[in-house]
């Protein structure tokens, strides 16, 4: 396998490692993942997150696997296990659908590392595209506003709405970012906040209730949100808020971005209702997990309910950038989207 280098995803002479997101801001830690059961584990515990970037991550263990002699018959019935990993973000079941693909051919071993590092190498292009493409719509000056994590950690490249903001600023228009800080798991005030430091993004970190009052006051003129599922109407799927978000967007008359790869969209949902939500353990919302232990605020036994995502209507969104583009509500009425679909569907 080749070397490669992502922000939260690298391979060093054949060997995987994931940089645990769930440590950062405070540590940066490479854990070397070697077995179908760790890259499980890495996924389900948010270690390694975001929607294309657990599809790039489950493709780069099952190359690895197959680089260490795996039978055809064992790489499938990994590459199983590892699509129940997490139910929303359909960037893995694509990106497992590519390898069970490759897998198919005689010499399948080769085939699988080719295809991963492939999907890998797209990835990137398709964020490159999108940034490119999101960022023309950006004004100097503009404040905008932005939810969970949705950078270089969570893809193979410059990431998907945070790619758009990061790119607009290296193109010299001097933005101003509102970083939700995203309960419950953070990734706003632990990921996002990182990554605009490291890429010299202004911004400041809000919690997630605050978004209203801003935009109120006048203090936002685009929000940019990523997706983890795109509907055949172009409902979609982000983490948990995100629909918050776009009911006071459309209330205020804000323009409400999607942003996100073809490999996102999925034609077998016809509309919202029809993409599955995880729902995550309690504890994640009676109190905070951080690199130093649980601290919990809620009582121990308070019921919870923990939805990790939330659908957000077409009918809410002013455009969906694409790899291919900016497309309006009318476009995506014509059914466009079954173009752009993933060549897997
Ligand atoms: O639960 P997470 O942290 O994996 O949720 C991530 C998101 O909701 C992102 O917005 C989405 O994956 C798009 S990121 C490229």
């Amino acid at each position: 396998m080749k070397n490669l280098l992502a922000l939260s995803l690298k391979t060093v002479q054949g060997e995987l490692y994931v940089l645990d997101q769930t440590l950062l801001p405070h540590q940066q830690h490479w854990v070397h993942c070697t077995t179908v059961m760790q890259m499980v584990t890495l996924i389900q515990r948010l270690q390694l997150r975001g929607a294309p970037a657990i599809g790039i991550g489950a493709s780069l263990l099952l190359a690895y696997r197959a680089t260490q002699g795996d039978s055809r018959e064992q790489l499938l019935q990994a590459a199983e296990i590892l699509r129940a990993a997490r139910p929303t973000a359909v960037n893995l079941m694509n990106n497992l659908d590519a390898m069970i693909r490759a897998l198919q051919q005689a010499d399948f071993a080769d085939a699988a590392v080719a295809c991963a590092e492939a999907l890998f190498a797209e990835d990137v292009a398709l964020c490159q595209r999108m940034a490119e493409h999101g960022a023309a719509l950006v004004q100097p000056k503009e404040r905008l506003l932005t939810h969970c994590n949705t950078g270089g950690l969570a893809t193979a490249g410059v990431g998907t709405a945070l790619g758009v903001i990061s790119l607009a600023q290296q193109q010299g228009k001097t933005i101003q970012l509102w970083v939700d800080e995203t309960r419950p798991l953070l990734q706003g005030g632990r990921l996002t906040a990182w990554e605009c430091q490291q890429l010299g993004i202004p911004f400041q970190l809000i919690c997630d209730n605050m978004a209203g009052m801003l935009m109120a006051r006048g203090e936002v003129d685009r929000l940019f949100v990523g997706a983890d599922r795109i509907a055949a109407n172009g409902d979609f799927a982000n983490k948990v808020g995100t629909y918050s978000l776009a009911v006071l967007a459309h209330y205020h008359n804000i323009p409400f971005y999607v942003v996100a790869p073809h490999t996102t969209i999925d034609l077998s949902c016809p509309d919202g209702s029809a993409i599955p939500i995880e729902q995550r353990a309690a504890d994640e919302v009676r109190g905070v997990r951080g690199a130093f232990g649980q601290t919990l605020w809620a009582p121990e036994q308070a019921p919870v309910f923990n939805p990790a995502f939330d659908v957000t209507p077409a009918c809410l969104v002013s455009g969906w950038v694409l790899d291919t583009g900016v497309y309006s509500q009318a476009d995506i009425q014509t059914g466009i989207l079954q173009q752009f679909a993933s060549k897997s569907q």
